[in-house]
């Protein structure tokens, strides 16, 4: 990673400031002084110092990611989502909060932050999770109440799920509170249909940020953080 840039996230600089701070030679690495902003440094195993303080690589980041079909939610292997994040997905630490198939698109929290994951993907917590959906055949009454019930699938009975079909029944949004594996598709599976197209619209209260293209990613707002938070500790 460059160290400017390195600097500016283990620090309260702006990344042109800690520019400014390098060349003026407030930053050691390794016990030299570095005055290339560009230089690479290996936060995993290079010290640095800002004004001889060693920088410590903790305050936890949080990344909003529109991810695109075709990227698996998972830290190794090829085409993970963290190689979409470019370098700032080789920050240690980093994992997806929870996992969309590799066909499914949309809303996916990248983070540091073990414990507040951890909170947010209890069962407990019923964070909700909402999805867009296009499936085929045609969602009937009965499947559409079997899903709003609570489909009994082969190991476990889903919770009660908010569903709003499309007029036409091939589409519609679906809102759960679990994370079971492949839980949408296997749910409308038993209510008849295939799910032919799937997008995380919502992660509790957080929405899918328009802006974001497929493979988008950016920083959660301090509002957004700090709602995460309130999730985490009550649900949604
Ligand atoms: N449900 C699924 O079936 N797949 C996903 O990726 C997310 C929820």
């Amino acid at each position: 990673m460059r160290l400017d840039k390195y600097t500016a996230s283990v620090s309260h600089l702006s990344r042109r400031d800690a520019s400014g701070a390098i060349r003026r030679g407030r930053v050691a690495v390794n016990g030299a002084v570095v005055r290339s902003p560009d230089a690479a440094v290996d936060p995993d195993r290079d010290t640095v110092e800002i004004d001889g303080v060693p920088a410590v690589y903790a305050a936890n980041v949080y990344y909003m990611l529109n991810k695109p079909a075709g990227y698996i939610s998972s830290t190794e292997g090829s085409r993970t989502v963290l190689a979409l994040l470019g370098e700032d997905g080789a920050r240690r630490g980093l994992f997806p909060c929870g996992r969309l198939d590799a066909d499914t698109e949309g809303l996916l929290l990248i983070t540091d932050d073990g414990p507040l994951a951890h909170l947010l993907l209890s069962p407990r917590r019923h964070v909700e999770k909402e999805y867009f959906f296009e499936c085929s055949p045609a969602l009937t009454d009965e499947g559409i109440k079997m899903i709003e019930e609570g489909a009994v699938l082969s190991d476990f009975t889903a919770k009660p799920a908010k569903i709003a079909p499309s007029p036409d029944r091939l589409s519609g949004t679906i809102t759960v509170t679990e994370g079971k594996y492949h839980q949408v598709k296997r749910m409308l599976a038993r209510a008849g249909s295939e799910v032919t197209y799937l997008r995380r619209v919502r992660f509790g209260p957080l929405t899918l940020d328009p802006a974001l293209g497929p493979g988008g990613y950016r920083p959660l707002t301090r509002g957004e953080t700090d709602a995460l938070k309130r999730a985490s500790e009550k649900g949604n």
